[in-house]
């Protein structure tokens, strides 16, 4: 990965709580994220302690704190300009307008960074991409991965995809995929024979609504387990 490809974006605990639809109890595991990049979701929650592990795997945490902040800032106002242009694809209830989208995502990417050494010595931010996770099998109770896959139908393939999420269910119980939808807001081409491919090597997958809605169409995410 290189830091110029960059485009750090992330979102808060209270984001995740809702996108995953997450219970106490879910909380309380073994959590795994996979593309957390710079969303605060990790340092929140491990400041509330009551996790039993807590870990983020993205390519991102090769670089240094001063290195994705200043990527913050490079791309900052090209990000929020592209959404004011885009204005009517977004439910604007969870954020009043792209103002307040802005001074929430950089909210959070300040609480990631803050978070961001103490976090990478104690193994809470690993560099690692997927589709291979550094990780023993069933390490994790729940994996979660937000606004990669799906979201980029048009630049990771099908294979791609179907190898992610069998390398998240390999590490974890249960995996839960957010959004189901495209760049283009349309639902992802791969939803449907990923699906497929689970059901047939035997997971229960299904597609849930869930509390959170910001891509018009967007509230729903895929939960795929292990069948008992
Ligand atoms: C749009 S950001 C989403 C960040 C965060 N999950 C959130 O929702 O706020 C996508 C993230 O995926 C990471 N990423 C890209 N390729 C990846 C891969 N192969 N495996 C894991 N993460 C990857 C990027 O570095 C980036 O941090």
């Amino acid at each position: 990965m290189q830091l110029h490809e960059v485009v750090p974006w992330g979102r808060s605990l209270d984001e995740y709580r809702a996108m995953f639809a997450l219970s106490e109890t879910d909380q309380q595991g073994r959590l795994l994220g996979c593309g957390d990049g710079p969303a605060s979701f990790n340092a929140e929650l491990a400041a509330l302690g009551k996790s039993e592990r807590l870990v983020s795997v993205d390519p991102l945490y090769f670089f240094t704190g001063p290195e994705i902040a200043a990527r913050v800032e490079e791309t900052y106002k090209t990000i929020i300009s592209q959404v004011k242009r885009s204005h009517s694809r977004y439910i604007w209830t969870y954020f009043a307008d792209p103002d307040a989208l802005g001074a929430a995502r950089l909210q959070a990417m300040k609480i990631f960074l803050k978070d961001y050494e103490a976090g990478r010595a104690e193994g809470r931010y690993l560099v690692g991409a997927l589709p291979e996770l550094p990780f023993k099998d069933r390490e994790f109770d729940l994996c979660l991965c937000s606004h990669l896959l799906f979201l980029y139908t048009a630049q990771l393939s099908v294979d791609f995809h179907l190898a992610s999420m069998l390398e998240m269910l390999r590490v974890a119980q249960e995996v839960r995929v957010f959004p189901l939808l495209d760049l283009d807001l349309q639902r992802s081409a791969h939803l449907a024979p990923i699906l497929a491919e689970l059901r047939s090597a035997n997971f229960h997958a299904d597609i849930v609504d869930v509390p959170y809605e910001f891509q018009k169409g967007g509230g729903q995410m895929l939960r795929v387990n292990r069948r008992p």
